[in-house]
């Protein structure tokens, strides 16, 4: 079955899927992204996805070419078109294309908006029985890491680098401390039960499956604190794991070769990747 892509209005096949080389996406970076998880052909903690997206393109002032409702629509059409289970959906809305290049913002430009899919059996991740290898790397992202956009170079290399140590994931470091994964929101579990992550700031993108996460562990009285960790404290804890749409929640169990406990997802992590999955599928549209 040929992918269907959506580009501006049209549900075309891949290969015709085509934006202008003029597009400030393509020359500036000027845009912003979401990616939401399908499970069973339904959208998963999808209106947190578009609240993200509508907050992103309003402090780039950039406006959303359709409506949220309309934008939901297009989603479950391309999934329908794509006959998707399991994956994700990408969606991308870009300032346009025009001519000549100038950064200043055009007076009249058209926004760029596309979404495709991508298949993945999220549920069944062997690395979500295994855990994860995550190397650290110099966080040298921009100032603004709470706007989802587009430029994603700094995560890109990092994320590189760690593929080459045969990790996973980077976390990225700034002043000794763990902003946060180069695609993924990082939690450790302190040895007195204390689950922590980072305090949303422009230092991190607020992740949704972060904020599921906190949410559905205060409801079951885990104690949540949102401050920086540093490495040091993330290998003497005694557990750690990230979260993102297109993994959920999946264990940390070496930091730069060095092991977290036994080395092994830990009980909480686990317990928490199981309520997680209980509330996608319970709350799915
Ligand atoms: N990345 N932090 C960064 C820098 C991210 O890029 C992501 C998601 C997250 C987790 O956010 P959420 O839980 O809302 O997915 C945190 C997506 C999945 C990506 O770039 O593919």
């Amino acid at each position: 079955m040929e992918q269907i892509v959506y580009v501006d209005g049209a549900f075309v096949p891949a290969a015709d899927a085509k934006v202008s080389v003029f597009d400030r996406g393509f020359l500036f970076a000027d845009g912003i992204y979401e990616v939401s998880a399908v499970l069973d052909g339904k959208l998963i903690d999808n209106d947190s996805h578009l609240a993200r997206l509508e907050r992103s393109v309003g402090e780039i002032a950039l406006a959303l070419p359709e409506t949220l409702p309309r934008i939901v629509e297009i989603q479950k059409e391309l999934i329908a078109r794509n006959g998707l289970i399991d994956g994700v959906i990408y969606l991308q809305v870009t300032r346009g294309a025009v001519i000549p290049r100038d950064f200043v913002f055009p007076k009249e430009a058209k926004p760029t908006f596309v979404m495709f899919t991508t298949a993945k059996d999220i549920v069944n991740a062997a690395s979500a029985k295994t855990g994860i290898a995550v190397k650290t790397m110099p966080d040298i992202r921009w100032a603004r890491r709470d706007i989802k956009s587009v430029a994603l170079l700094a995560q890109v290399l990092a994320k590189q680098a760690a593929a080459e140590a045969g990790c996973q994931e980077a976390w990225m470091i700034e002043d000794g401390q763990v902003t946060e994964g180069g695609s993924s929101s990082a939690f450790i579990l302190t040895q007195d039960d204390v689950l922590v992550t980072r305090e949303n700031s422009s230092a991190i993108l607020p992740g949704c499956t972060r904020k599921a996460v906190m949410k559905l562990a205060e409801e079951r009285q885990l104690r949540v604190e949102e401050r920086a960790f540093s490495v040091s404290e993330a290998l003497a804890a005694k557990e750690a794991f990230i979260t993102s749409a297109s993994l959920f929640v999946q264990a940390v169990v070496t930091i730069d070769g060095q092991r977290i406990a036994n080395g092994r997802p830990g009980p909480m992590t686990n317990r928490l990747r199981e309520i997680y999955l209980e509330f996608a599928r319970a709350t799915a549209v």
